[in-house]
């Protein structure tokens, strides 16, 4: 996409870290955005913030549980601002504890929320673009879809490996048809969502993926997201030296998986 000015976007989860900061850097560019999220009142006051830096947004109350709710984004969206360019999966939870003591529940909880939201999106969105001809796409994994790095959080690294591998897809089928794909592997970023994090049963070690990495600010991850649209990248790693972690895997999974398994059981 060569610019953002005049093109509507939509972001999930955009009342707060990643999905805020990306709405706030798209609406910086000349994006109009629309600003869904669960948490109504949160979603309002960013699309004020959005408006009192002089750009375009409306708030949209979203569960992204909820195949009504994002049919009515779109509805939304092409009501407000008359088009839909951009649509930002983003909205996500986490969870954390052993996998005997995580219940099927949550499980379903967590796939729900970050990997069905996708799916949903797929159906609602996708044909429109497909017809449009142009238009983008980006999906919110993290470096937990792209290797294991903790045993304590199970559910969510599977919902992240889906959503990259799901990416990887929607990037063959759509490209060809005029339609961008990104997908964000963010690494550890400075939010809320661990203060929404359940703990199931007795206590676990719960590991980031290493010391390594940066944490960082969420402004610094929404440029990222804006910089990927208009570049038409496809992977967005937060920290690019995830990718010796990658190669390392790829070269000797087994090597990699035992020294995984020592940093865990220390
Ligand atoms: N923060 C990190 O370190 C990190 C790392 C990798 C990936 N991520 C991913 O980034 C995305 C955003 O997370 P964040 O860190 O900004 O968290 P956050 O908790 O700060 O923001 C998440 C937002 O999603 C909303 N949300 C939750 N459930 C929802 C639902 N059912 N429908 C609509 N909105 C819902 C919340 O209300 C919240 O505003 C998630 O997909 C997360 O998995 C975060």
């Amino acid at each position: 996409m060569e610019s953002l000015e005049q093109k509507t976007a939509i972001v999930t989860g955009a009342a707060s870290g990643i999905g805020r900061a990306s709405a706030r850097a798209l609406a910086a560019r000349g994006a109009r955005v629309v600003v869904a999220d669960l948490d109504e009142a949160g979603g309002q006051l960013v699309a004020q913030e959005i408006i009192g830096a002089g750009g375009m947004a409306v708030a949209v109350r979203c569960d992204v549980t909820s195949d009504d709710d994002v049919a009515s984004l779109k509805t939304a969206a092409l009501e407000h601002f008359g088009s839909v360019d951009v649509v930002m999966n983003n909205a996500g939870v986490i969870t954390n504890g052993r996998p005997e003591d995580l219940p099927q529940e949550e499980w379903r909880r967590i796939i729900e929320v970050n990997l069905f939201s996708v799916v949903r999106s797929i159906h609602v969105f996708v044909p429109l673009l497909i017809e449009q001809g142009h238009g983008h796409l980006v999906n919110t994994a993290s470096f937990a879809g792209l290797f294991t790095y903790t045993y304590a959080r199970l559910p969510y690294s599977a919902s992240k490996a889906a959503v990259v591998q799901i990416s990887e897809g929607l990037r063959l089928y759509l490209e060809p048809l005029g339609v961008g794909v990104t997908v964000l592997c963010p690494g550890g970023v400075i939010t809320n969502i661990a203060s929404s994090m359940p703990t199931f049963g007795t206590s676990v070690k719960s590991l980031g993926p290493g010391e390594q990495y940066d944490l960082l600010q969420p402004e610094a991850v929404g440029e990222m997201v804006a910089d990927a649209i208009l570049a038409n990248t496809f992977m967005v790693y937060t920290d690019p030296s995830v990718t010796e972690a990658l190669v390392e895997r790829a070269t000797d999974w087994n090597r990699f998986i035992d020294l995984q398994t020592a940093r865990n059981a220390q």
